[in-house]
């Protein structure tokens, strides 16, 4: 007997179908707005322009449904130094287009540092304890989406697990299509983002952009060359990875470091955030322009945005439970800076 969820999928088949006949409309199975998930993406991601243009053409592409069906949608790489927002991107992106961060697959790959944790993807070949039940950390309906829906798999800080791992993911980035050890099962990634992300040459392509920063090649108006900046990431991933991985990549984008005047629309970003967990308990809070430059003013922009997250949560968030505590039928509170010390006090 067929389950309840595929007679729905059926169905909705069948009216899309129906429906294009109908009124002439062009079918495409996808029920997501490119442009609404694309609107989230630079309302909770500040800069990152490369990021946002590509991932506004892939969504469009997609949408328009007509890949062949035998390779994954898409398969984007991240890279860029720690903090800047490729993990982020993934998790907005997957409750823009699913409603929830929870529903991609993600694959913590520093977790699968030794070649041997390939049976944690694959499943254990067969005679090895455990090869017939088909574990593998991958979750086959997150994987697979549905009809309207495609699947969000997220390989996370790929350049830490071994090569045999990564290895592994070759014919799924190819053709989609992963055979568990046991060969009692296939994985079908064709309905399927595939996003990476990795720390890899991120170094060496800021200390590239750095020299422009000052000197004779800022005086005399020098720019980073885009071929070139390609040339030195391109060269660290190829160190890193086989050349058949990397050829299997779509789209390689690279995420800038966030730089002092980034920061200002991050702590709102981060404010929005944490207004919303207040709600929950009917308070906001309100940050005065002393209180702000507290928190921005002594960014290290090596640590990415997570420097302001952790100085938010080291300065400000303790000050604003004493508040709470201090006044529980209070629902508004002020932030601000007196002498080098942020207070929190009702508004
Ligand atoms: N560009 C950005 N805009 C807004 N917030 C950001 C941005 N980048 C990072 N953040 C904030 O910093 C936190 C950490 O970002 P994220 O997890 O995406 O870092 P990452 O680039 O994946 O770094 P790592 O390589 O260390 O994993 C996020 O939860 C988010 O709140
Ligand atoms: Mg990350």
């Amino acid at each position: 007997m067929p389950f309840i969820n595929d007679v729905i999928e059926d169905n909705k088949k069948l009216n899309d179908e129906s429906k294009s006949m109908l009124d002439g409309s062009r079918a495409t199975r996808f029920r997501f707005d490119p442009d609404q998930a694309i609107a989230l993406l630079k309302t909770r991601i500040i800069g990152q322009a490369d990021m946002h243009d590509s991932i506004a053409d892939m969504l469009h592409v997609v949408k328009a449904d007509f890949g062949s069906g035998e390779r994954p949608l898409a398969v984007f790489l991240f890279v860029g130094s720690t903090g800047v927002g490729k993990t982020e991107t993934v998790k907005v992106l997957t409750e823009a287009i699913l409603g929830s961060a929870s529903q991609m697959c993600r694959i913590d790959m520093n977790t699968l540092a030794q070649e041997h944790y390939t049976a944690a993807l694959t499943g254990a070949p067969p005679g090895y304890v455990g090869s017939k039940e088909n574990h593998t950390l991958f979750d086959f309906e997150k994987i697979e989406g549905t009809y309207s829906k495609p699947g969000i798999v997220l390989f996370d800080e790929i350049e830490k697990s071994s090569k045999e791992v990564a290895r592994a993911l070759l014919n799924v980035l190819d053709s989609g299509r992963l055979e568990l050890s046991a060969g009692t099962k296939r994985l079908n990634f064709n309905n399927c983002l595939i996003f990476m992300t990795s720390n890899e040459g991120a170094r060496e392509l800021d200390g590239y952009r750095r020299k422009f920063e000052s000197g004779w090649r800022k005086y005399l108006g020098h720019r980073p060359c885009r071929t070139k900046e390609q040339e030195i990431l391109n060269h660290a991933l190829q160190k890193k990875f086989d050349l058949e991985f990397i050829n299997r990549i779509d789209r390689i984008v690279f995420f800038e470091e966030l730089g002092h005047h980034f920061l200002d629309d991050i702590l709102s970003v981060e404010l929005v955030m944490l207004n919303k967990r207040l709600a929950r308990h009917q308070v906001s809070i309100k940050l005065d322009d002393t209180a702000r430059q507290y928190l921005v003013g002594r960014h290290d922009p090596r640590f990415g945005a997570r420097h302001l997250r952790r100085r938010i949560r080291a300065h400000l968030e303790p000050e604003l439970a004493r508040a709470l505590n201090a006044d529980p039928g209070c629902s508004s509170f002020l932030a601000t800076c007196h002498s080098e010390k942020l207070i929190v006090c009702p508004d």
